[in-house]
C-alpha cells in the first residue's frame, strides 16, 4: 500500500467514525427514561410534504403531527428537530433503528406488518383511502380506471390498496412524494392518484382544477411510532399525551386548525 492509499484511508476512518457513532444509536435518557439521539431535542421522522400533517410554510416545517410532536417534546422538556427522510424507511424501522430520529410522525398508518417492526402509539387519526382526478374526468371508482394509469406513492398504503384492488389493465406509476403524485392529476401525467382521504381532501381546495371522486372504506388509523422494543418510556409519554389533549380540548383545537372544521 502506498502512502496516497494510507492516507487516503486514514481520512476515511476519521470521517466515518462521527457518523459510525450516529449509527449505532447513541441515545441519551431523559426524565423518566426515554431514550433522545440527541441532547435536547425530541428528533420527529416524517416524509415532506404531506399537509396538512407535515409540510414547510415560510421556511419552518408544520403542520397537524408537527403540532402533537410539540406537545410530546413540551412535556419532555424538549425542542422539536424534524427530520425529513423517504417514507419507506420510515415504515420499514430502518429509520429509528439507525438513530435518524426518536419518533416518527409522518400520517402513518398502523399496519400488522409495520407493527412487527416499529412500536405503534395509540392510533391518533382516522384516515382513508381516497381518489383524486381532474376535475370531470368521468373516473368515479377503481372500475373506471381500466385501461388508464394510476399514480401510487412508494412504500403507502395506497400503493398497497392499488396493487390489490385496480384493475388488471390500470398501469400503476410509482412517485416519491405527495407533491409528485398530486402534480401528476394535475398535469395530466396520470389519469388518477390514490392517496388517504385527508391530504387529497386538502389538496383539492387549493386546487378546484382537481377533485376527491370517490373513497375506499380502508378504515385506517395513524399513529406515532418509536423504534422497536427499545423505549417504552417515550410510547407512555406519547400515549399520555395524546390522552390529554383528547381530553382537554387541545387535540380538538389543533384539528380545526389544521383542517378548517370542527372534528365530526
Ligand atoms: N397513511 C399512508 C401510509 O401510512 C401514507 C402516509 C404517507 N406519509 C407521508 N408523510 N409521506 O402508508
Amino acid at each position: 500500500m502506498n502512502t496516497r492509499m494510507l492516507k487516503m484511508l486514514a481520512t476515511t476512518v476519521l470521517v466515518s467514525l462521527p457518523l459510525a457513532g450516529c449509527a449505532t444509536g447513541d441515545t441519551t435518557e431523559v426524565e423518566g427514561g426515554a431514550k433522545i439521539v440527541e441532547e435536547g431535542k425530541l428528533t420527529v421522522c416524517t416524509h415532506l410534504p404531506y399537509k396538512p400533517f407535515e409540510f414547510n410554510q415560510g421556511g419552518e416545517v408544520v403542520g397537524f403531527d408537527i403540532d402533537l410532536m410539540d406537545l410530546v417534546a413540551d412535556e419532555l422538556g424538549l425542542e422539536t428537530k424534524v427530520f425529513d427522510t423517504p417514507f419507506e424507511g420510515i415504515q420499514s424501522g430502518q429509520s429509528l433503528n439507525t438513530g435518524q430520529c426518536d419518533v416518527a410522525a409522518a400520517g402513518m398508518t398502523i399496519t400488522d406488518e409495520r407493527a412487527a417492526v416499529i412500536d405503534f402509539s395509540d392510533p391518533y387519526f382516522d384516515a382513508t383511502q381516497a381518489l383524486l382526478t381532474k376535475t370531470g374526468s368521468g373516473i368515479s371508482s377503481m372500475e373506471d380506471l381500466a385501461g388508464k394509469s394510476l399514480a401510487v406513492q412508494v412504500g403507502t398504503t395506497g400503493e398497497i390498496y392499488a396493487e390489490e384492488n385496480a384493475p388488471e389493465d390500470t398501469t400503476l406509476r410509482s412517485f416519491e412524494d405527495l407533491a409528485l403524485l398530486a402534480a401528476a392529476v394535475k398535469t395530466g401525467q396520470v389519469d388518477a392518484a390514490i392517496n388517504d382521504n385527508g391530504v387529497l381532501y386538502d389538496y383539492v381546495k387549493s386546487n378546484p382544477d382537481t377533485e376527491v371522486v370517490t373513497e375506499f372504506d380502508t378504515g385506517e388509523q395513524y399513529g406515532f411510532a418509536v423504534k422497536k422494543d427499545d423505549n417504552e418510556a417515550l410510547l407512555e409519554t406519547i400515549n399520555e399525551v395524546l390522552a390529554t389533549a383528547k381530553e382537554d380540548g387541545t387535540y380538538d383545537e389543533i384539528y380545526e386548525k389544521w383542517f378548517g372544521e370542527a372534528k365530526s
